[in-house]
């Protein structure tokens, strides 16, 4: 059922190696992607889908490609370009690390290692999280922490694994219970970011960075839970992480609108005039509740619930959303939005939509999964 789409998404990886020439997508400008240098957040997504792609075809270009790009994470991660931030999960993960899980290479595991070692510079003792934004000293940032940072935390359990130091899996651990407590409400609707006192851990109060207000749920905000706890879950076996990743599953199902794929905050006031979608978001759900399905037990009551709204949101995506049977498109799927009340490109293709996209569609496929844990 999703091989067409898997074979569209594949070709045009393949295709837009030489167009990118080295450089990375970010988000979308029209039908192509902006193109960046490996300084920003997002660059692992292009890596992980060069990764996936040529685990799917054995593809040596693609091989070739991929390998390139974690020469480049190795560069960066010698000349300290832009790794003051926590989201070196998401950059390592599915650079280096991927690398090491499709092809056993020593040096990748060794520069995941690095990697890791680097984002426990942002551990803050005193306040007990990991600091998402900015240095230490910048009072604006320094008691932030961000519902996205769930995703970065499965380089720190894994670097635990590997060398038998629970220090990494200690803040991993504590960085989720934290999240857990503070950035999903009674409800289980989501806050972004939430706010500490750096000097006694003392919680300030919740607030949002991309999402519609405050008190609002980002939709990806939320997406990142579900996935962030069940993989939390996957490494700790904590039964809280598991119920509290399947109430965030539920909420995010129940709220969304027809067509199955999530407008980018689930407050939107009725008849605002640009409801703009974010499929990423809706992609990066997708592929937490493929996590989730794995460990809940077929009996469980929201099982069939959970697994009908996977099957639904992702039918959505390749249907009404992908750029599938359109050569001309760079991107995978259209109507992802960054940051709305920003202004950055509120209705592109966004580069993790796109990697979240494929990484669900070969799991659902062939039953592998991404590059955040190793496998069996
Ligand atoms: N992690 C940043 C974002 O989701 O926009």
């Amino acid at each position: 059922m999703w091989k067409a789409a898997i074979e569209d998404a594949v070709q045009k990886v393949q295709r837009n190696i030489a167009r990118f020439d080295g450089r990375y997508p970010h988000v979308g400008e029209g039908k192509q992607y902006a193109l960046i240098g490996n300084d920003d957040w997002t660059n692992g997504f292009w890596s992980g889908m060069l990764w996936l792609s040529c685990e799917y075809t054995g593809d040596p270009q693609l091989r070739e490609a991929a390998r390139h790009t974690v020469e480049s994470f190795h560069r960066r991660m010698d000349e300290g370009t832009v790794l003051d931030h926590h989201d070196i999960g998401f950059l390592y993960s599915l650079s280096a690390k991927a690398q090491w899980i499709v092809e056993r290479d020593e040096e990748a595991r060794q520069l995941t290692l690095r990697a890791a070692d680097k984002l426990m510079e942002r551990w803050r003792e005193q306040g007990g999280y990991l600091q998402a934004w900015g240095r230490k000293d910048d009072a604006a940032e320094n008691g932030r922490i961000i519902i996205d940072c769930l995703l970065n935390l499965p380089l720190l359990y894994w670097a635990s694994e590997q060398t038998d130091n629970p220090l990494y899996r200690n803040a991993a651990e504590q960085q989720a219970r934290k999240s857990r407590r503070y950035l999903v409400r009674g409800d289980d609707s989501s806050y972004h970011t939430f706010f500490f006192n750096p000097e006694t851990g003392e919680p300030i109060g919740g607030a949002t960075h991309q999402g519609y207000t405050n008190g609002s749920t980002w939709a990806r905000g939320q997406a990142w839970g579900i996935y962030g706890f069940a993989l939390s879950y996957r490494y700790t076996g904590d039964p809280a992480f598991l119920e509290t990743a399947k109430r965030m599953a539920l909420y995010f199902v129940q709220h969304l609108p027809a067509d199955h794929v999530a407008y980018w905050d689930f407050a939107l006031p009725p008849g605002m005039e640009q409801p703009y979608r974010d499929s990423s978001a809706s992609a990066i759900a997708a592929a937490g509740l493929a996590e989730l399905l794995d460990h809940l037990k077929e009996e469980d009551p929201v099982y069939a619930y959970l697994q009908e709204g996977l099957n639904q949101s992702m039918t959505s995506l390749v249907h009404n959303y992908s750029t599938a049977g359109d050569d001309s498109a760079e991107g995978l799927l259209q109507h992802g939005s960054y940051h709305v009340r920003g202004g950055l490109a509120p209705d592109e293709y966004m580069i993790w939509g796109d990697y979240f996209y494929l990484e669900t569609l070969l799991r659902l496929e062939r039953g592998i999964g991404g590059y955040w844990y190793e496998r069996k």
